[in-house]
């Protein structure tokens, strides 16, 4: 098992490139990768790496190094994946609620494409044909997921193409002679329970003899990883069992190989990354003490916007009796990271850690208060690599377009 960056290194990293600071561990993300290959050994199988977690390049080239293929959501992550050098069979393109042009530009671009709607499914029978083979996301009608935010499935979920339009999607596939090579559901993120998906192998297992030309089934991503201590993720090795047995189940019934795809994002980069933060003020109001931190929800929405716990420690004093802190950030709203936490004891200068942080930490940041981006520093066996900068003034006046 890989080690955690030791709180050493961070606090070395947090002196020579400056807080707030993302920093993302090279190991631990190829032995995430490593425990998918060996649950799935058993039955053929692709991962896509859902970029939109985190698309620095550096990471996208260390992840296609380690034979992992990648999962897009706009053709602007296409085009960076592409950038990072994945062949374009390794690349897969799954949006929603996108312009025909954008399938059209993938579509010239070679990569695989998923779609989300009949609508689009229409314009590519009618523009393609036979020629292109496609998959088609479904709603399954199933909810699933870590919060009602991240579930995808569900019956009023805008994902998909309902499951009970089943009779237009087969009689568009008819009319325009549609190649539909693959089934895809994406159900949600942070799901813990093997079930779900085998509920949606199920649906897969109904639905394949109306779609005699799919040779893969793509059961998306969402793999739950833990953010608390002790708390579960999803059981990869029951889940690889579990699809394999369907597999073989599938190809016995129906006589012909399938591949099972899977498109994780947070499984792969979550645990690899820190964010590191240093407290500016203590305040204490009646039994309240907020630790407030040079950074907020523009660095790290998860809090925020989901809810979501992130693990808090404080570095630079471990070894200090336990106080509950509220950590807030210096947005101009309610910037609350956590509350009444027990953390070591804070003083002001010293320097916070939030775990899991390597999934859709730096990738939904923003400028808001035109605070700057962090830095993102990479770990590659023990040494830490610069590979984002931290935003310079420069960066909030770049596409402003000056008229006054
Ligand atoms: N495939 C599709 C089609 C998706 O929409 C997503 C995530 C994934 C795969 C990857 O899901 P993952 O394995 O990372 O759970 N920002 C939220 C998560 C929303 C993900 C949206 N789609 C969060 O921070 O919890």
């Amino acid at each position: 098992m890989v080690s955690p960056l030791s709180h050493q290194l961070l606090l070395h990293i947090a002196n020579e490139y400056g807080t707030p600071v993302y920093v993302y561990h090279a190991e631990k993300i190829s032995e995430q990768f490593a425990k998918l290959q060996q649950a799935f050994s058993q039955t053929p199988t692709r991962f896509f790496y859902a970029s939109k977690a985190l698309t620095n390049i550096n990471i996208l080239k260390h992840i296609r190094s380690l034979g992992c293929h990648v999962d897009c959501s706009s053709i602007n992550e296409v085009k960076l994946a592409l950038h990072a050098g994945f062949e374009k069979e390794n690349v897969l393109y799954t949006s929603n609620g996108i312009a025909f042009s954008e399938i059209e530009e993938a579509v010239s671009l070679g990569v695989n494409v998923n779609i989300d709607s009949l609508s689009n499914l229409e314009k590519f029978g009618n523009k393609y044909g036979h020629n292109y083979p496609v998959g088609i996301r479904l709603r399954p009608n199933i909810m699933a997921g870590g919060n009602l935010k991240i579930s995808t499935g569900h019956e009023k979920s805008k994902f998909g193409i309902p499951i009970e339009q089943l009779d237009q999607i087969l009689a568009l596939v008819k009319a325009t002679n549609l190649h539909i090579a693959g089934l895809h559901v994406h159900t949600g993120s942070e799901i813990r329970d093997v079930e779900v998906f085998m509920k949606v192998a199920d649906i897969f297992y109904d639905l394949v003899p109306h779609f005699p030309e799919v040779r893969f089934l793509d059961l998306g991503g969402g793999f739950k990883v833990p953010y608390k201590e002790g708390e579960a993720g999803t059981d990869v090795p029951l889940l690889g069992q579990k699809v394999t047995e369907v597999m073989q189940k599938l190809s016995a019934t129906y006589h012909r190989q399938f591949e099972a795809w899977f498109e994780p994002g947070k499984f792969i980069v979550s645990e690899c990354g820190y964010f590191i933060t240093e407290v500016n003020v203590l305040k204490q109001s009646g039994n309240t003490v907020f630790a407030g931190v040079n950074s907020g929800f523009n660095h790290l929405i998860r809090p925020m916007f989901y809810e979501a716990y992130h693990r808090i420690e404080n570095i630079s004093n471990l070894d200090a009796p336990k106080h509950p802190y509220t950590i807030v950030g210096n947005i101009c709203e309610t910037d609350t990271f956590a509350t009444d936490r027990p953390l070591s004891e804070i003083r002001e200068g010293d320097r916070l850690v939030f775990y899991n942080a390597g999934a859709y930490g730096f990738e939904m940041g923003s400028n808001y208060n035109s605070r700057y981006k962090p830095a993102q520093v990479l770990v590659i066996k023990g040494q830490a690599h610069l590979i984002g900068k931290r935003d310079v003034f420069e960066d909030l006046l770049r596409n402003q377009v000056i008229v006054l």
